[in-house]
């Protein structure tokens, strides 16, 4: 089992105020397309922790949110959103989600918070899936690690399989999954997504296909940047 190389958020701990400004833009951005009514599936992590308040500040009528993670639910509810039960709400008419890396044919990876299986069920849900991230997180090719969220039964025998791969410290994710780190090359992210959903015990990897993606909104110094995803809303 190889170490687990650092994800981005381990490497760089302390955001430059210059990238927490993008996300904060970016978010602001995004929370724009939130109308009256809309059931919203709400990312995880520190990009999404800019697009709560500037959700909750449009006040619009009859929002209902659905959470990726038990922090998001709990600073939704604390800055007064609805939250409910994926489960209780149905289709979603958007979701809302940070990112770790985006690659020019819009191939993601999340998961640096460990919430990627929730993510990518929330993201599947939404009429269109929406993405933000400050300029850093656009990359001309995807870099290992992958996270992948995995059965605790048979762990070794799954992390053989995806080997080289490491557990984390911060090991579960909120359904009690083990998280882990696939280091491997990724010179092709669809086959690469192919084999890991294919290997028996992973229950998902953090890599998202373009299909997944409606929109995403890059912030850079020169303000928000849109690019076009390959799902298309009915
Ligand atoms: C959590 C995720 C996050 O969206 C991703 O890690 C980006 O995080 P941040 O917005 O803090 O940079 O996938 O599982």
């Amino acid at each position: 089992m190889a170490p687990s190389r650092a994800t981005p958020r381990q490497r760089h701990p302390a955001l430059s105020q210059e990238e927490a400004e993008q996300k904060r833009a970016a978010a602001r951005a995004a929370a724009e397309m939130i109308e009256d009514g809309m059931r919203v599936g709400l990312g995880t992590g520190s990009t999404v922790a800019h697009l709560l308040p500037a959700i909750a500040e449009r006040d619009c009528r009859g929002l209902l949110c659905v959470a990726t993670s038990p922090a998001t639910e709990q600073a939704a509810l604390a800055l007064g959103l609805a939250v409910a039960a994926l489960d209780d709400v149905g289709e979603l008419d958007i979701a809302i989600d940070g990112a770790d890396q985006i690659d020019p044919d819009g191939w993601l990876i999340k998961g640096g918070g460990g919430a990627h299986t929730r993510e990518k069920i929330v993201a599947a849900s939404a009429r269109r899936f929406v993405v933000i991230a400050s300029a850093s997180k656009a990359v001309p090719r995807l870099q290992p690690p992958v996270p992948v969220e995995l059965l605790r039964f048979g762990l070794e025998h799954t992390l053989r399989a995806l080997e080289p791969a490491a557990r984390r410290d911060a090991p579960l994710s909120p359904d009690g999954g083990v998280i882990a780190d696939h280091d491997g090359p990724i010179s092709d992210p669809r086959a690469l997504s192919q084999r890991l959903s294919s290997t028996p015990g992973v229950v998902e990897h953090g890599l998202f296909a373009p299909e997944l993606v409606s929109v995403i909104l890059i912030a850079g110094p020169g303000g928000v940047q849109r690019r076009a995803g390959a799902k298309r809303a009915d």
